[in-house]
């Protein structure tokens, strides 16, 4: 088990190079990354043991408080998280928007959003029964400005009681900062199955309280409780994803929060940032590539061609991790036990192996580059039969965890984020340059 030290005094000075390698942006206790080692630490906890040992929720619990949980509060935790699987209300509001013409991510986005409003639903239902609006406050959306739509379909729901009467729904927004933590936690779970339904023209499954974090994701995407080892997987790919150092998501959620903007908003812009193929969007790239290459004896020549275009393959390579990705090398086996469940993943997985040892081989010695955590997350996903355009979501649905407690943390002595550049343009006036800096 590694042992995170503290070698630095902050503040400190450090050398930064282009794209803020190298940057200090903050001190955590969050988490620990040691790329030269291939360690990945949360809260002090090894990625190992709490893959072996611990669960999704656990892990939730342990990054935003601090600790891991005893009994009693993991079951008081995994209650809240359950209650808050009923994001009825900010569903019905989503389903009057044109879901399955937008990506999943900017879906997500959108749900996350209409989750913060808090009297919407008050103004919707108002609306609804044909009585005058309640006056909105200057958060919620205008009854006009939603597009119209069959308003009666968005009450078809699967099951007659999905939606929650108004005064035991949980989704009216939070009194506190963590409780509108938990209830990201579980809305973005809530909101990516829905979303992949809606997508598929079907409509939103009720949640059920009695599955874990996973089980009910995946119940609520398949409509069918998924086996133990799917569950397991699923569940350990979520505490792979929930948290690592300073990346592009949580540093750009981080950011929006040191403004103190609302927590909402600060997650929409971690799940803005992990929607770009250089970071959250590489799982769904990998299979793209995997289908494109189509067996393993097509690697090599692929893989020449490749690097002839100075193509980047999506999967290889970190900032951070000069060795093997942790992440990586706990998901591949795992990504290897549900292909073997499922025969269509026969050639998708024989052709992956063979593209790493060969990335590897060519490439390890000389640029440590290694597979990352999106090679196997893909593969894990398509075996699971999770369509491809929600890679990213889940990706999402993982890391909020690390998002909402890095935030939770920072805004303990929040200071704005607020980096310079170095002006390399021209001056048309004879400005004094003493300083330089203005
Ligand atoms: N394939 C081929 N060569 C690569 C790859 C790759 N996937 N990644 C890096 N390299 C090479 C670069 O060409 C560069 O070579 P050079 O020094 O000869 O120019 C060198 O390695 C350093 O690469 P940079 O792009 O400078 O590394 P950076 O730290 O800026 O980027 C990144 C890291 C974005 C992850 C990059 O490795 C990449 O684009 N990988 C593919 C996309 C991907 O898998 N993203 C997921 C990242 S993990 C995550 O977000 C969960």
């Amino acid at each position: 088990t590694p042992t995170p030290t503290t070698t630095v005094e902050w503040p400190l000075t450090c050398t930064v190079g282009p794209g803020l390698e190298g940057a200090i942006a903050c001190e955590t206790k969050v988490g620990y990354v040691n790329g030269q080692k291939g360690w990945l630490v949360y809260r002090g906890y090894n990625i190992f043991d709490l893959c072996a040992y611990s669960s999704f929720e656990e892990v939730s619990y342990l990054l935003l408080h601090g600790s891991l949980p005893s009994p009693a509060e993991l079951e008081a935790f995994n209650q809240k998280l359950s209650t808050y699987r009923d994001i009825s209300q900010t569903l019905r509001l989503l389903m009057n928007f044109p879901v399955e013409q937008i990506s999943p991510m900017a879906a997500l986005r959108l749900g996350i959003n209409l989750m913060r409003q808090k009297q919407t639903f008050r103004d919707y239902e108002g609306a609804l029964s044909d009585q005058a609006p309640i006056a909105s406050d200057e958060d919620s959306i205008p009854m006009e400005t939603l597009p119209k739509g069959d308003r009666e379909a968005i009450y078809q729901f699967d099951k007659p009681h999905f939606i929650a009467p108004m005064d035991t729904a949980s989704d009216l927004g939070s009194s506190t900062e963590l409780e509108s933590c938990y209830r990201l936690i579980s809305g973005v779970a809530v909101l990516t199955a829905a979303i992949v339904r809606i997508r598929q023209g079907k409509l939103p499954i009720e949640p059920r309280r009695d599955l874990s974090h996973a089980a009910n994701f995946l119940y609520m995407v398949t409509g069918e409780v998924p086996d133990d080892l799917q569950t397991r997987i699923m569940d350990v790919n979520l505490i792979l994803h929930a948290d690592h150092g300073m990346n592009a998501s949580t540093f750009s959620s981080m950011v929006v929060a040191s403004t103190l903007s609302d927590i909402y908003f600060s997650i929409g812009a971690g799940v803005a940032a992990l929607s770009g193929p250089l970071h959250g969007g590489a799982n769904e790239e990998v299979i793209k590539v995997l289908q494109e290459i189509g067996s393993p004896d097509r690697v090599e020549l692929w893989f020449d061609r490749a690097r002839k275009e100075k193509r980047k393959i999506p999967g290889f390579g970190h900032r951070v991790y000069k060795a093997y990705d942790p992440r990586a090398r706990i998901l591949g086996p795992l990504a290897e036990a549900l292909a073997q469940q499922n025969p269509k993943m026969t050639l998708l997985m024989k052709t992956a192996k063979k593209l790493e040892r060969t990335v590897v081989e060519s490439l390890g010695k000389e640029k440590k580059i290694f597979p990352n955590v999106d090679f196997y997350s893909g593969l894990v996903y398509k075996a699971l039969n999770l369509p491809s355009s929600i890679f990213t979501p889940i990706f999402a649905m993982s890391r909020v965890s690390g998002w909402t407690s890095r935030i939770i943390e920072y805004l303990e002595h929040n200071r704005i984020f607020r980096p310079r550049a170095i002006y390399t343009g021209d001056f048309y006036e004879d400005f004094p340059r003493q300083g330089d800096s203005k």
